[in-house]
């Protein structure tokens, strides 16, 4: 299938020829469902832990507080369960760990061979959860979709970005947030349809229900053809080139071929990445590498994600309300990452960000002085009326829509298009980690922080929100139009960052004498 020639990167950089054909289309559809497989666990665990019959079948205890509805009843702590927490959480300390060792089956054994395991764990993860019996069984299958997800997401960006032409590499990445916000959608229609199931049953179907895609992953990616950088890493040129012809379209890659082989080479030259990420030069990198997935689960989107149909429970919201709630909250994150994907490059990054930062924040105050108000701080709500719901959900969606054209998408964007190659793998692995060891820390300890911190918990990630707008205002320089290659120069002249990071002639000299050269 053959697009048209792309064009260059604006101004400077590389131009390397080359059309959207149909083997790049393939890796399209491959991200799909590697975000799929990601948004759907992220989804399906809050409705599944709101339904009745899956809550007094593993978690007795959780199913007798929330059934009670006496008066006295505190509200803030029904779903207070580390058990019940552990289920939803378990999947991303096992993300974590993973991804860790994924990263070097990515780079020994290729991408294709990582995308295959994860399909292989979250396929076999899928059909244990929907045939438990124990407890255990839960956490058993949610720890291998876990697994999986570390090997799918460590190996699919990888993949894509280096099948992708040069041009299209940035709008790929949005797909794989694009899709993960459907798979979170598919996940809260289907349980909304599955809880209804006369017999109780259909928390199965929920969590049975993501085989489908891991099944997709895992046939799909034996017809994929490894990556000619993989094929480079193990010295396999004449295939890399024949190979880079065949996905590019165009008769000439030399310029990309040579790059490649001298990427490659560079890359086997680094025997520390680890050490290396840690030189004063690439401060700014590692600054973000560190903050940018940390600060995307401090704005508390997972809090929603995770347990909106039990937050809308909490709220006296009955079971088919909050489950239909979460339903509208998750088009509502699918539609604004759209206007992400058509204004990014025109906005730029730092317009998203500080513009959704400041939306996020005036929302979550409506939301606490709103929770305060009725619940207090004993959480007894008494009669909720139609306005205060409505309210609260339009609250909702609005801080949704804020963080799906801000933080959703720029958390991946912006670190994935800021390391230099040298540093690349080390710093992406970061990125990964600290994202779902935070994701793990929000699952694990809300509904506690809930119980204990009442409707403090919104003004907690609103002042989180404020650290992080001002860390963006302050800190990241604008990166739309800046090609990868040339990341350097936005440092250079950045206030703060220029006297960490220098032109390399500047480098060695400033790093030997450990001296602050004048700019
Ligand atoms: C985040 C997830 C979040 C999702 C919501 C992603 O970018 O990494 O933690 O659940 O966005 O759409």
């Amino acid at each position: 299938m053959a697009g048209g020639g792309i064009a260059g990167a604006p101004g400077v950089g590389k131009n390397y020829p080359g059309k959207l054909t149909a083997k790049v289309l393939t890796t399209c559809i491959v991200a799909a469902f590697g975000g799929l497989i990601f948004g759907y666990d992220l989804g399906i665990s809050g409705g599944v832990t709101s339904m009745d019959s899956f809550l007094s079948q593993f978690f007795p205890s959780v199913y007798a507080k929330e059934s009670s509805v006496t008066a006295s009843d505190d509200q803030y702590c029904k779903f207070d369960s580390e058990k019940l927490t552990f289920f939803t959480s378990s999947l991303y300390i096992a993300a974590l760990a993973s991804s860790i060792v994924a990263s070097s089956i990515t780079r020994k054994m290729g991408r294709r061979v990582t995308m295959m395991l994860g399909g292989l764990l979250f396929f076999i993860g899928a059909i244990i959860n929907a045939a438990a019996n124990h407890v255990w069984m839960l956490y058993f299958g949610r720890i291998l979709l876990g697994f999986g997800i570390g090997c799918a997401n460590q190996s699919v960006p990888i993949y894509v970005s280096e099948m992708a032409p040069y041009k299209y590499r940035g709008a790929l990445n949005i797909m794989f947030q694009m899709s993960i916000t459907i798979g979170i959608l598919v996940a809260n229609l289907l349980n909304y349809f599955f809880a209804k199931i006369p017999g109780g049953w259909g928390w199965r179907l929920s969590l049975g229900g993501a085989f489908v895609p891991a099944l997709i992953i895992l046939v799909g990616s034996f017809f994929l053809s490894e990556t000619p950088n993989s094929l480079i890493e193990r010295e396999k040129y004449d295939e890399a080139k024949e190979f880079l012809l065949k996905i590019r379209g165009v008769d000439n890659v030399d310029e990309e071929f040579n790059d490649l082989v001298a990427a490659s080479e560079a890359s086997r030259k680094v025997k520390h990445p680890w050490a290396n990420i840690t030189k004063r030069q690439y401060r700014p990198q590692l600054t973000m590498a560190i903050f940018i997935p940390l600060f995307q689960q401090l704005t508390g989107m997972n809090v929603f994600v995770f347990y909106a149909p039990v937050l809308f429970k909490t709220m006296g919201f009955g079971a088919n309300a909050s489950l239909m709630s979460a339903l509208i909250t998750s088009i509502v994150n699918m539609v604004a990452t759209l206007v992400s994907i058509f204004s990014v490059d025109k906005y730029g990054r730092r317009t998203l960000f500080l513009e959704g930062g400041i939306q996020m924040f005036i929302c979550q105050m409506v939301m606490t002085v709103a929770i305060a108000v009725k619940f207090g701080t004993t959480g007894n709500p008494g009669v909720l009326p139609q306005w205060y719901a409505t309210l609260v959900v339009v609250a909702m969606c609005i801080y949704i829509a804020g963080f799906a054209w801000s933080w959703g998408p720029l958390g991946w964007l912006v670190p994935s298009e800021i390391f230099p190659l040298e540093i690349r793998s080390a710093a992406q692995s970061i990125n990964v980690s600290v994202n779902m060891l935070l994701t793990f820390v929000v699952a694990q300890v809300f509904t506690a922080m809930l119980c204990h911190m009442k409707f403090g918990l919104f003004i907690f990630f609103s002042v989180w929100v404020v650290i992080m707008t001002i860390f963006i205002h302050k800190l990241l320089p604008e990166t739309k139009g800046v090609p990868i290659e040339e990341m350097n120069i936005v440092w250079q002249k950045h206030p703060f960052w220029r006297k960490y990071v220098k032109p390399a002639e500047d480098r060695d000299e400033c790093e030997m004498g450990g001296k602050t050269p004048s700019v």
